[in-house]
């Protein structure tokens, strides 16, 4: 059985160990928030997990990653389901993210969960922090 919990920082080599397996980058653990933060535990193993961020007035949902021997059995919808739940909750109104261009495979994920393509261009900037 699979159970969607709430991140536990004695999880954290576990989460990374998942995002590398489905070649995403780390969050190191300064910029982590349990408190939006989800796993999937099969077997009292991590095999999924989702980051989610609310900053008063959008929901934003990041790193999402299912390990590759654990896709196609509904995990992402249940974690991403529980992230929703959670936002409602809070009052959030409407959620967002970002899919890489050649995601093909993520895209279409975030459209069977009826997430639709926006056609705003992301603009980013480095800040120099010391
Ligand atoms: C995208 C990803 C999170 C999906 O996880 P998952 O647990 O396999 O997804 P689910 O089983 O909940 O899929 C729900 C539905 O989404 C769609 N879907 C999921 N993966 C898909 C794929 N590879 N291709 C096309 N549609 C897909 C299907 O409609 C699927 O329903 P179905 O299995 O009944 O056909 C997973 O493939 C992954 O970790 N990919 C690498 C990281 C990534 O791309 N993350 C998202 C970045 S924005």
């Amino acid at each position: 059985m699979t159970t969607i919990r709430q991140f536990r920082w004695p999880d954290y080599d576990a989460v990374v160990a998942v995002w590398a397996a489905a070649g995403r980058e780390p969050v190191p653990r300064a910029e982590l928030n349990p408190e939006l933060f989800l796993v999937a535990e099969s077997d009292e193993q991590i095999v999924a997990v989702v980051m989610g961020t609310y900053d008063g007035r959008r929901g934003w949902i990041l790193r999402l990653a299912v390990h590759p021997a654990h896709r196609r059995q509904g995990l992402a919808t249940r974690l991403v389901g529980e992230l929703e739940q959670r936002f409602t909750a809070l009052g959030c109104p409407r959620v967002n993210l970002l899919v890489m261009p050649d995601n093909t495979d993520g895209l279409s994920f975030w459209q069977a969960l009826g997430y639709i393509p926006y056609p705003d261009v992301l603009c980013s900037k480095p800040l120099q922090t010391t």
